[in-house]
């Protein structure tokens, strides 16, 4: 039985009703989506700025369960530019995942649906609005523009069939015209890129012969295999030990300057962000609340949540009894409260954090917050 608002429990009636409201919603969004021959016109747009490969904006992704409408992405904006890195940062649940879910339409549908908002993509010569888009379309774009490197390798690749397989099937279906021979040579290719020294002898192994880094390297090809634009690389190492770990990252550094593509990098790891990002997003409760340069972040924190984060980071050399630890719980993603959702757990609370949820404030041209604390001292740091 599902939990009601106020923490009772749902009737088999309300949960009924629940999903017939449900229901109409989206029957009626993925009418629209499964529509054929959609014209152009109709999820063409612009970009904002042309630096940009993508851009988020105000992008609202909900569940519908049974229990009620889960709002797990739920006004997010920001950019992600050509050629750079961007961290996305959060505890578990905030929507990271999600979001870049979204971007690559492989929510898990039909409860999954962008309700609002628009995902823009650049592709050089027009932009595409995601959020817009048929999904017979966007499968045009997966792995040509943007693909997605997932956290768990074993789940990304199948157990029987070998390696080079997995990898030319890819390669065949983005690629009709490639010939046998091209394919097996491009396999080859992008298993030495990923630096797989054996790569004749990997071609024709099966994922249980390799080691984990093995077996990530190789997901990292697949998604590599295209010369996509974008990569998401959602939690890619923390399946791995930290020698691998260190390894996969200066894999990813080194590939993006080598095919100039730019990066979302999902993580709770701080560290990681520091050696990766050139921008932050810090994201809690399905809404980005700080974002800025990797330095203005981590030198100036100015939301009290990522204040917290960064209290909560140990710090080598740095001897302390406790590592702090952010006290309180996420707001429930069905009922969020209609004023700040970090406000429960806030120990830096001013007069005006009872009023709605606070708007975005410039620290500087590209340090943002939404947070009380800074309003009418636009530029006012930490
Ligand atoms: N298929 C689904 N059905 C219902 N709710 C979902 C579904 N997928 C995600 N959610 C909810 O959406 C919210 C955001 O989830 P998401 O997976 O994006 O979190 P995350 O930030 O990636 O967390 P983690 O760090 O644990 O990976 C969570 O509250 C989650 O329960
Ligand atoms: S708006 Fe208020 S409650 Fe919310 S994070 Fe800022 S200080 Fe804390
Ligand atoms: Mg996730």
């Amino acid at each position: 039985m599902a939990k009601n608002k106020s923490e009772g429990y749902l009737s088999a009636k309300e949960s009924r009703q629940i999903a017939k409201a449900n229901r109409k919603v989206i029957n009626d969004l993925e009418k629209k989506r499964k529509r054929k021959k959609v014209p152009e016109s109709e999820y063409l747009t612009t970009m904002h700025d042309d630096k940009n490969a993508v851009e988020f904006d105000n992008l609202h992704t909900y569940f519908f369960t049974d229990a009620g409408v889960v709002k797990s992405v739920d006004g997010v904006t920001f950019e992600v530019p050509v050629g750079k890195t961007v961290g996305v940062v959060g505890e578990s649940g905030c929507g990271k995942s999600v979001t870049s879910l979204s971007l690559m339409q492989l929510l898990q549908r039909p409860q999954g649906q962008i309700v609002e908002g628009e995902i823009r993509l650049n592709l050089g010569d027009k932009a595409y609005d995601i959020a817009k888009m048929p999904y017979e379309k966007l499968q045009d774009l997966r792995g040509n523009f943007v693909s997605m490197i997932f956290q768990e390798p074993m789940t990304a690749l199948n157990p029987v069939f070998r390696i080079g397989a997995q990898l030319e099937e890819v390669l065949e279906l983005h690629n009709k015209d490639m010939s046998k021979d091209d394919m097996k040579k491009r396999t080859i290719e992008l298993l030495e890129m990923v630096g797989i020294a054996n790569s004749e002898g990997v071609y024709k192994m099966f994922p249980h012969e390799l080691s984990g880094g093995m077996r990530q390297r190789v997901v990292i090809a697949m998604a590599l295999a295209c010369n996509p634009k974008v990569i998401i690389a959602d939690e890619p190492t923390t399946a791995l030990d930290v020698t691998i770990q260190a390894q996969v990252l200066d894999l990813l550094r080194g590939l993006k300057s080598k095919i100039n593509s730019s990066i979302m990098f999902i993580t709770h790891d701080l560290g990681v962000i520091a050696e990766m990002a050139d921008y932050v997003v810090v994201m809690y409760a399905g809404r980005v609340v700080e974002k800025g340069t990797t330095e203005e972040i981590f030198e100036n924190p100015a939301h009290p949540y990522t204040i917290g984060l960064m209290a909560s980071k140990p710090v080598v050399g740095k001897q302390v009894d406790e590592l702090y630890s952010i006290p309180g719980k996420v707001p429930n993603p069905i009922d969020m409260p209609n004023y700040c959702y970090f406000k429960d757990r806030c120990n830096m609370c001013v007069g005006q954090c009872d009023g709605a949820y606070p708007g975005e404030i410039s620290l500087s041209d590209t340090h943002k917050v939404s947070c009380y604390r800074y309003s009418g001292n636009e530029k006012k740091g930490v």
